[in-house]
């Protein structure tokens, strides 16, 4: 039997297709500069810690960029800052190279809260004719944009015409608030957990109508904890904990390219198998390993010693176990700095005490 040996294990795998299509040229339409925030609470406006600390970040034109990170991270005092709505303790932020909050680039962004207030007893109609009004759309070119906006949310018409907002589901509010946020034609979305509180239809909808955006070559900025859905619609993300950004830069460069396979089969010869994968096991008439050669040239191997491959999958973390990762060693980190900080104090203020007690 002609049976091909394991390669080197340097051997080079083939190029990943979608390290390709990274987007890397486009011109940054978004960028921070070392932006901080402290609030300030209480009647002496005693500071908080810092709710976002020397955030450094660069966003390109008609990406879609998705913001993860726990409850409290910051995610939505930093959307909050690029929108002008609070200003920052230190640094800056510049959307299309104006300054964030800026009059000009607020008539060219949109936004949907994370928790929106509705008028009650409006109907879905009125409170789009309210906010078109606001951006100056009126007359004809408003019922025609509330029409087109009505189609792409998926809200009918009926509803937005003759109920009061009061009768709405989370799902239909959720889609006026995606219109309203959309009502200026905006180039930049900011989108503030647009998922949250929806059944699995509505998130389905949320998402065709982001990628539909994507596909007008809008930019999109939003924040979730909702890892699946980032996983499907974002081209770049960053994770943001305690204020801090942990990482940032395409799912697929994050989570890196396969350095090895699962495989499970049948058949063939357990000498050759064992030059080819590590930790064999045998189960249920099959046998399983760890792949660390090139997967091409092992199922060509398979073949020539009637191996039957049952599976052979990358053994590549998914974004949820990538992200809890970062976050747990992140938290290590901020904690051995935390212990050597106090642990230099205490022996500063020992040899401070031995010195005193010695005069
Ligand atoms: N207006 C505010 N005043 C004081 N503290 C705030 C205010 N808004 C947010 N914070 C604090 O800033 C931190 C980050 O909050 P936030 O940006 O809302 O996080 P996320 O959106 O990631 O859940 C939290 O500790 C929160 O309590
Ligand atoms: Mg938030």
């Amino acid at each position: 039997m002609n049976v091909v040996s394991p390669p080197s294990a340097n051997a080079s795998l083939p190029a990943s297709p979608i390290a390709a299509s990274t987007i890397v040229h486009r011109p940054t339409i978004i960028a921070t500069h070392d932006l901080r925030k402290v609030y300030r609470t209480g009647f002496w406006l005693k500071a908080a810690p810092p709710s976002l600390k020397q955030c450094s970040l660069e966003i390109y034109k008609g990406e879609t960029f998705g913001l993860l990170g726990p409850n409290g991270a910051g995610k939505t005092t930093l959307l909050k800052l690029l929108l002008g709505i609070i200003r920052p303790t230190a640094g800056s932020a510049t959307l299309m190279g104006q300054p964030a909050g800026d009059r000009s680039v607020k008539a060219r962004i949109g936004y949907l809260p994370e928790n929106p207030y509705f008028y009650d007893y409006l109907t879905g109609r009125e409170f789009l004719s309210y906010t078109a009004g606001l951006f100056g759309i009126t007359g004809k070119a408003q019922k025609q944009r509330i029409n087109e906006l009505l189609d792409l949310v998926q809200l009918d018409r009926q509803s937005a015409n003759k109920k009061q907002m009061r009768r709405y589901s989370k799902g239909m509010l959720q889609r006026v608030g995606m219109a309203q946020a959309l009502i200026n034609d905006p180039e930049i979305v900011f989108l503030d957990e647009p998922m949250s509180g929806l059944d699995p239809t509505g998130r389905f909808q949320v998402r065709e109508i982001i990628l539909s955006l994507k596909e007008q070559g809008k930019t999109l900025f939003f924040n979730s904890h909702v890892l699946s859905d980032v996983e499907m619609i974002c081209d770049r993300i960053a994770i943001l904990d305690q204020g801090e950004l942990v990482c940032m830069g395409s799912i697929h460069k994050l989570l890196g390219n396969p350095t090895y396979y699962r495989v499970k089969g049948n058949g063939g010869s357990l000498d050759i198998l064992d030059q080819w994968l590590s930790n064999i096991t045998f189960e249920g008439g099959y046998w399983q390993g760890v792949l660390y050669e090139n997967p091409f040239e092992f199922m060509a191997t398979a073949r020539l010693m009637n191996a039957h491959i049952a599976k052979l999958e990358v053994a590549k973390p998914t974004l949820e176990e990538f992200f809890m990762d970062q976050i747990r060693l992140r938290r290590e980190d901020a904690d051995r700095a935390a212990t050597e900080q106090t642990e230099r104090k205490r022996s500063k203020k020992k040899r401070l005490f031995g010195r005193l007690s010695a005069q």
